[in-house]
């Protein structure tokens, strides 16, 4: 009951950000972070009355468009359409980094029963607590009987993208959501080390403003990204098993290690670039991949961005280590892909999961992407340096599940997150941020 409830408000709050917020979707033009897409298939829903498979088409519904975006879904449609030429794809993305836009159009389109055929959804709570508790999606247990996939992803991610024993998405990727990313040529002419510990990213910091440089660049246009670098440093202050606390109710909000999470974060915060709440993720990476900047905390499509986009190349333009203090922990942030129940074109969502499911499929997109492949017989050899460590990483890491990409708590938890950690990066209220942090626990996780 609580859940269906919780659902709700989440829904009426995606809502309420349609009214309000879908018309900034297209992003600086810079940043070539948003932007129409450029697949030379169909764009947006089709008009035509469509009235089951016979038409032959799958519209696919995701985020990704523009700049460290777009393009490992191009390549996956590209595949696609070599395997199923007969299908005609619908690219039905919708601009802004994390889904800020598009998870309030697919809310509206759910509700109005118009779904899209297959979807973008991130594992673990924006899925189960989301679409699964609701009702939304289908069942695709028969699918991974039928691929083989039960011992081709890890254990863990499909408990992730699992309710009751049901499994509900395909995962296309693992993006690691704890790297910091620095310019190699600004460290080298410096004479700095990149920073493994809180200390040592300060002392780093000073010595890059002394010189005059932009320490750490951010771009919280969107809200996200502030939240992101903040699930960052509370990873680092509590480690992952505290962390992971947090998500279960174990450990309240406003515990001390919370308070020392936000006093860091705020530190951290005199080292930003003062136009950082006029950019988005993309132009914040790309004040390091020019030099403007040293340092920059994020996913790793970042890395998509750098190496697909601006041609750097990892280990010469850019380096990355772990978030301050998260060395040897990993968090996850997974990209899968569920099907609506009702859906107008279930066969043909169904081959297109089949094929971002593949190990073909997995080896075109992530590459491409910056993530690396969730199934564990992927060839390696299709990765750069950065995607081939992050694997091992992976391997050797304990993981964490992603707050601010939906992993870890509901949908309704972290639109009221997003907006504590905003108002506290404008007005630095410690004791507010922890009583908001705490309420939107108490009323959200159980
Ligand atoms: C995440 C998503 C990534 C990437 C990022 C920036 O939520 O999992 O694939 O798209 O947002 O938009």
């Amino acid at each position: 009951m609580k859940r269906r409830l919780m659902l709700l408000l989440s829904v009426f709050a995606v809502c309420g950000m349609l009214m309000s917020g879908c018309g900034n979707s297209g992003s600086t033009a810079n940043s070539g972070g948003g932007g129409d897409n450029k697949t030379g298939t169909s764009s947006g829903p089709s008009t035509e009355t469509k009235t089951g498979d016979e038409k032959q088409q799958v519209e696919i519904f995701s985020w990704w468009t523009g700049a460290g975006e777009e393009a490992g879904l191009l390549g996956l449609i590209k595949l696609f359409q070599e395997k199923h030429p007969d299908i005609e794809v619908v690219n039905s993305a919708v601009a802004g980094g994390a889904g800020t836009n598009a998870k309030a159009v697919l809310a509206s389109r759910m509700q109005g029963g118009d779904p899209p055929d297959a979807f973008q959804v991130h594992g673990g709570a924006e899925l189960n607590t989301g679409w699964v508790a609701a009702g939304k999606v289908t069942a695709l247990n028969d699918l991974y009987e039928a691929e083989g996939w039960m011992d081709k992803f890890p254990r863990e991610l499909i408990d992730l993208v699992s309710l009751d024993g049901n499994i509900y998405s395909v995962p296309v990727n693992i993006h690691r959501g704890n790297v910091l990313f620095y310019n190699k040529k600004i460290f080298d002419e410096n004479n700095l080390q990149a920073p493994k510990t809180f200390d040592e990213f300060f002392e780093v910091a000073d010595a890059l403003q002394a010189k005059g440089i932009v320490p750490l660049a951010l771009g919280d246009k969107e809200p996200w990204t502030a939240t992101m670098l903040f699930e960052n440093v509370l990873l680092g202050v509590l480690g992952t098993d505290d962390y992971k606390k947090l998500w279960t109710g174990e450990l309240p909000l406003d515990d001390p290690g919370v308070r020392t999470s936000l006093e860091t974060f705020k530190r951290m915060l005199n080292y930003v670039n003062a136009d950082h709440a006029a950019r988005n993720w993309q132009d914040a990476a790309q004040l390091v991949a020019t030099g403007e900047a040293a340092m920059n905390v994020m996913g790793d499509w970042a890395k998509g961005y750098f190496t697909t986009d601006l041609k750097l190349t990892a280990n010469e333009d850019f380096g990355w280590v772990a978030s301050p203090n998260t060395e040897g922990m990993f968090m996850v942030v997974t990209d899968t892909f569920a099907i609506p129940l009702g859906a107008k074109h279930e066969a043909s969502a169904r081959e297109f999961l089949k094929v971002l499911g593949s190990v073909e499929g997995q080896d075109v997109f992530n590459p491409l992407k910056g993530s690396i492949p969730a199934r564990l017989d992927a060839d390696k050899s299709k990765y750069d340096v950065y995607g081939a460590q992050t694997i091992e990483d992976f391997k050797a890491s304990k993981l964490a599940p992603s707050m601010a990409h939906g992993s870890a708590a509901p949908e309704g938890f972290m639109t009221q997150a997003d907006q504590a950690i905003n108002i506290f990066v404008t007005n630095g209220d410690v004791d507010l941020a922890l009583k908001s942090l705490k309420q939107a626990q108490d009323q959200n996780i159980n």
